[in-house]
């Protein structure tokens, strides 16, 4: 009885694990909602492979450039050494891809016990994929807009706004170049107390 039980819990771990591998395809947020959710966002390198701290857990050594978001929390002269994320992508692990040393990728996590926790639905891209508008913004402008505004993503047609605090943020439906048209150069900020509205970065 005992082996059986234990032979079926373990089938039941393994298909947990697998079904859990949907819940990571997560849809890209605009950058501004990744910026608002996030505790922590960092410019910071990667320093090599992770090494496997405890049972399905990893961490990645980093070497932080600067801090963007997270002051309040850390204070001004927290030095993030290490990235934390589970060990399987199946848990929502991320996966490093660069081996590039020198390449500076913009990280925003969460902070959990002082530490920076990363998974593969966190906000992770090279410093230097994103726009100078958008370099600019996660180092000034979003912070203008958290907790007062909100993207307010719009999948289908036809989208209705629900708030004037919101954004109608369409890229989703967007097609060809135009794609991504609105992470690229817009940010949704307060106008007045009880309106938000988009913005250029370039302004
Ligand atoms: C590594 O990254 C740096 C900085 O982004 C870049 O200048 C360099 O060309 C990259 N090296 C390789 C081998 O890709
Ligand atoms: C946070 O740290 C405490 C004490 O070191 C530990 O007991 C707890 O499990 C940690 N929590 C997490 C989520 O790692």
């Amino acid at each position: 009885m005992a082996p059986f039980a234990s032979l079926a819990s373990g089938i039941l771990l393994l298909l947990s694990l697998i079904t859990s591998s949907k819940a990571c395809s997560c849809a890209p947020p605009h950058p501004q909602t990744a910026f608002c959710n996030s505790d922590l966002v960092i410019r910071a390198k990667f320093m090599g492979p992770p090494e496997i701290i405890f049972n399905l857990y990893q961490r990645y050594e980093i070497k932080m450039t600067k801090m963007l978001k997270g002051f309040d929390a850390v204070g001004n002269a927290a030095d993030f050494r290490f990235a934390y994320t589970p060990a399987l992508e199946s848990l929502c692990g991320y996966v490093h891809k660069s081996q590039n040393r020198s390449e500076e990728f913009l990280i925003a996590g969460r902070l959990r016990n002082g530490s920076l926790h990363i998974s593969a639905c966190s906000f992770l891209v090279p410093w230097y994929s994103l726009t100078p508008a958008q370099q600019k913004a996660f180092s000034k402008t979003y912070s203008a807009g958290c907790g007062v505004c909100t993207v307010f993503p719009c999948s289908t047609m036809p989208c209705k706004l629900e708030s004037d605090t919101h954004c109608l943020w369409t890229d989703q439906i967007l097609t060809g170049s135009e794609k991504g048209y609105q992470s690229r150069n817009f940010a949704c900020l307060p106008r007045n107390p009880q309106l938000c509205a988009w913005q250029s970065l370039r302004a």
